[in-house]
C-alpha cells in the first residue's frame, strides 16, 4: 500500500508549464536527461533550510557573469535567472544570505519590485521578486557578496604554497552557497547554470563545470575573463569555483589535476590510479555522465577532506601521504558522481542517501582496485566508527539514517551514522540478496533517477518494487524499516571481516597488558595503525605514551590520519612532549574533521587543555575557512572582537 502512494506522490511533482517529463519508475536513459529537473512534493521532501516555495516558481537555470575582487574579498555582477512560475504566481522567492543587491530587473532591463526579508543566522533572508510575466521568464540581479561570505575563502599570497598569489575558494554544501549566488539554495531545487568570471592576471580560475574557455580570454584592465557551463540540472549547492595561480597535469584520458605549480608532481603522482577509479566506478555502477572528471588539490585551509563538486573535485593536501594510502578519500568523491550528484538527497534529513550510499561505493571501487584485503580492512574501520557513534549517540534519534527534524542538520548528523550506517546498511542488503543481484539493482536504480531528487521513503519504494518484489521471506530478512527510520542497529547487520585486524588486535592488546609497542608498526597498513592507535585504551599511562611517542616515531607521522589518531590520544592524556607537534598540525592545516575534534578537546580541559588552545587558535584561526572558524569560535578561545 504504502508504495502505491509514494509513487503516485512522485509523479505529482509536475509544476504546471514545467516540460519536465513525468518522473514515475521508467528508465530515464542518458540522452533523455530532463532539461528541467522534477520537484518531490511529499512532505518528507520539504527542505526546512530553504525560503524558496519551488511549487509556486522555480529556478531552472542560474546565469553568472562576476568579477572576482581580491581587494574588498567581493565577488560582484549579476545573476539571471531563469524562472517557472506556476498559473497565477505573482512571486519567487529566493535564498540570501548577506548579499548587497544594487537592483532586479527583467531580461530587457525594467526594474522590478524585489524585498530582502527578515534574517536568520542560518538560513540567511528571503529574497522576494515581483515576477515580470506568466510561466517561463528571466530575472536579473545585480549584486556582491559581502566580505565575510562564509562560502568562500580569500587567501593571501602568504596563505599558499606559492606566497606570491592570491586564492579563491569555494565550499557550498550545505547551505553556504546563498552568501555568493542569490538563488533557490535546496538539493531537491536542480538547476543548470554558467559562468563568466573575470580576475586579475595571471590568475587562473576553474569550476565545477565544462571549461569553455581553457587559456581565458582578455577582459581589459589586466583581467582574463573565464567561461564555464554546466547543461545538467545540479543541486546549486554543487556550483563551486577557485582562482588562484593553478597549474594543470593530465593524469589520463578524461582526468587530470589542477593545483599550485607547487605541489602538481607530489599531487599527481598520488593521484595516478585516478583513471583507473572512474574506469573501476563505471564498471560497477554504469557510465560516468559529467565528461571530465579532474581534481583540484587546494591550499591546506580547505575545511573538508574532498568536496564532490560535479566534474571537479575539491580535495584537501593532507591526503598526500607519498604512498597513496589515503586515496579511499578520491574513489569516495568521485563516487558521489552517482550518489550524491546523479541522485541526490532531496533534504539534509536524507544525507545518508548522499554519503552512505558513497560511503559505500567508495569502499567498492577501493576493492576493484586495490584488493579484497585492503578494502576489508577498510570496512572495518568504518564499523569500528559507526560503533563509537552509536555508544556516543546523545539520544537515540540521531543515530536513525532518516534524520527527525530536530536533529537534521544541514550540515550532516553525525558521521558514524550518516556515512558508516549507511554504508553498512547497503553492505548488509547485499550479503543478503547477494553481490551479483545488489550491483544490479543499484545500477538501475542510478539510471532510474538519474538527475532526480531521492528521500528515504522513495529510495524504500523503489528497492521494494525493483528488488523485494513481492518476497515476503526476503522482505522480513531485510528489515528496511527498521535500518531507516529506527534508532540503533538491527540485528541483521553483516558484521565485519573478523579476520580484517587479527594480527593487530594481538598487538595492541599485548601492549595494553604492559608489554613494548609493536616492533612490526611501521610496516604496518595504515588501516592497521589506525586499528591500533583507536583501539587502545584512552586513558593511559604517561610512561606507556613515552613508549608509543619513542617506539614507533608519532609525533614525526607524516600520514595525517595516523598522526591525527596519535594527537588526539596525547591530548587526552595531557601528554606534553606532543605538543609542538599539536601546534604544528593546528596552524599548518584547517580541515574540520581534524582541528575540530582536537580544539574542542582541548578546551575543555580547563586545567591543561584552554591555555594551549587559546594559545594555538589566535595563530591558527586566521589560516582556517570562515565555516571552521565560525565554529571554533563558539569554544570562547578568541579574545572577544
Ligand atoms: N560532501 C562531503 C563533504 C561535506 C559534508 C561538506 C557535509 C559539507 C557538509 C564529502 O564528500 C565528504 O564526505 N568528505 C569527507 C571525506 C570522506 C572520505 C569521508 C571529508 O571531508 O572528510
Ligand atoms: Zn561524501
Amino acid at each position: 500500500m504504502k508504495s502505491f502512494a509514494l509513487v503516485a506522490a512522485l509523479a505529482a511533482f509536475a509544476i504546471a508549464g514545467c516540460d519536465a517529463k513525468e518522473a514515475g519508475n521508467s528508465v530515464s536513459p542518458a540522452s533523455q536527461e530532463p532539461q528541467v529537473a522534477p520537484i518531490l512534493t511529499t512532505a518528507d521532501a520539504k527542505d526546512s533550510y530553504t525560503y524558496a516555495r519551488p511549487q509556486e516558481a522555480r529556478v531552472a537555470n542560474v546565469d553568472l557573469d562576476l568579477n572576482l575582487d581580491f581587494a574588498s574579498k567581493r565577488v560582484g555582477g549579476t545573476a539571471a535567472l531563469d524562472v517557472i512560475a506556476a498559473p497565477g504566481a505573482k512571486q519567487v522567492v529566493l535564498d540570501s544570505k548577506g548579499l548587497e543587491i544594487s537592483a532586479v530587473t527583467d531580461a530587457s532591463g525594467k526594474p522590478l519590485k524585489w524585498a530582502v526579508g527578515a534574517s536568520d543566522p542560518e538560513k540567511g533572508a528571503p529574497l522576494t521578486v515581483a515576477l515580470p510575466g506568466e510561466g517561463k521568464q528571466r530575472i536579473v540581479i545585480r549584486y556582491r557578496s559581502a566580505p565575510g561570505a562564509e562560502a568562500l575563502q580569500w587567501l593571501t599570497p602568504e596563505q599558499t604554497a606559492g606566497k606570491k598569489y592570491p586564492y579563491l575558494l569555494s565550499q557550498g554544501q550545505p547551505t553556504l552557497n546563498r552568501t555568493w549566488i542569490p538563488t533557490q539554495d535546496s538539493p531537491g531545487i536542480r538547476q543548470t547554470w554558467s559562468a563568466r568570471i573575470t580576475a586579475p592576471e595571471p590568475l587562473k580560475v576553474v569550476m565545477s563545470g565544462e571549461r569553455l574557455t581553457p587559456e581565458g580570454e582578455p577582459a581589459g584592465q589586466g583581467r582574463r575573463a573565464y567561461r564555464f557551463r554546466m547543461d545538467k540540472p545540479v543541486a546549486p549547492y554543487l556550483i563551486a569555483i577557485a582562482a588562484g595561480d593553478l597549474a594543470f597535469r593530465d593524469l589520463g584520458r578524461r582526468t587530470g589535476v589542477w593545483t599550485e605549480p607547487a605541489m602538481l608532481d607530489a599531487a599527481a603522482s598520488e593521484l595516478q590510479d585516478t583513471e583507473k577509479m572512474v574506469e573501476a566506478a563505471e564498471a560497477l555502477y554504469g557510465p560516468y555522465r559529467w565528461g571530465r572528471y579532474d581534481v583540484i588539490v587546494l591550499p591546506p585551509s580547505f575545511p573538508y577532506g574532498g568536496m564532490e563538486n560535479p566534474t571537479l573535485t575539491f580535495l584537501t593536501p593532507t591526503f598526500i601521504a607519498g604512498d597513496r594510502s589515503l586515496v579511499g578519500l578520491v574513489a569516495h568523491e568521485l563516487a558521489h558522481s552517482w550518489s550524491g550528484n546523479l541522485v541526490t538527497n532531496a533534504t539534509w534529513a536524507d544525507s545518508w542517501l548522499n554519503e552512505g550510499f558513497t560511503s559505500y561505493f567508495e569502499n567498492r571501487i577501493m576493492e576493484a582496485i586495490y584488493g579484497k584485503h585492503r578494502a576489508s580492512q577498510e570496512a572495518a574501520l568504518s564499523f569500528d566508527e559507526m560503533t563509537k557513534a552509536l555508544k556516543e549517540a546523545k539520544n537515540g534519534d540521531s543515530t536513525r539514517l532518516h534524520l527527525p527534524p530536530s536533529d537534521a542538520n544541514p550540515d550532516g548528523g553525525s558521521s558514524g551514522i550518516v556515512y558508516d550506517k549507511g554504508a553498512i546498511f547497503l553492505r548488509t542488503i547485499e550479503s543478503i540478496v547477494g553481490r551479483e543481484r545488489w550491483d544490479a539493482y543499484l545500477r538501475s536504480y542510478f539510471d532510474r533517477h538519474a538527475f532526480q531528487p531521492m528521500t528515504s521513503a522513495l529510495f524504500l519504494a523503489d528497492l521494494r518494487q525493483n528488488l523485494v518484489k513481492g518476497d515476503k521471506q526476503l522482505e522480513q530478512k531485510l528489515m528496511l524499516d527498521q535500518w531507516v527510520y529506527q534508532p540503533g542497529l538491527p540485528s541483521n547487520v553483516a558484521m565485519p571481516d573478523p579476520a580484517a585486524f587479527a594480527d593487530v588486535d594481538r598487538a595492541s592488546s599485548a601492549f595494553a597488558k604492559g608489554g613494548p609497542p609493536p616492533s612490526e608498526f611501521a610496516g604496518w597498513t595504515t588501516a592497521e595503525k589506525l586499528r591500533f592507535l583507536n583501539s587502545l585504551p584512552r586513558k593511559l599511562p604517561q610512561e606507556k605514551l613515552v613508549a608509543l611517542d619513542r617506539g614507533l616515531r608519532l609525533n614525526e607521522a607524516g600520514n595525517n590520519e595516523v598522526l591525527f589518531a596519535w594527537l588526539e590520544l596525547a591530548v587526552a592524556n595531557r601528554y606534553d612532549p606532543a605538543v609542538p607537534a599539536l601546534e604544528r598540525f593546528l596552524t599548518t592545516q584547517g580541515r574540520r574533521k581534524f582541528v575540530g575534534p582536537l580544539i574542542t578537546a582541548l578546551a575543555g580541559d580547563s586545567q591543561w587543555g584552554r591555555p594551549i588552545a587559546v594559545r594555538i587558535y589566535a595563530k591558527a584561526r586566521p589560516l582556517y575557512h570562515p565555516v571552521t572558524a565560525a565554529g571554533l569560535d563558539k569554544l570562547g578561545l578568541a579574545p572577544a572582537k
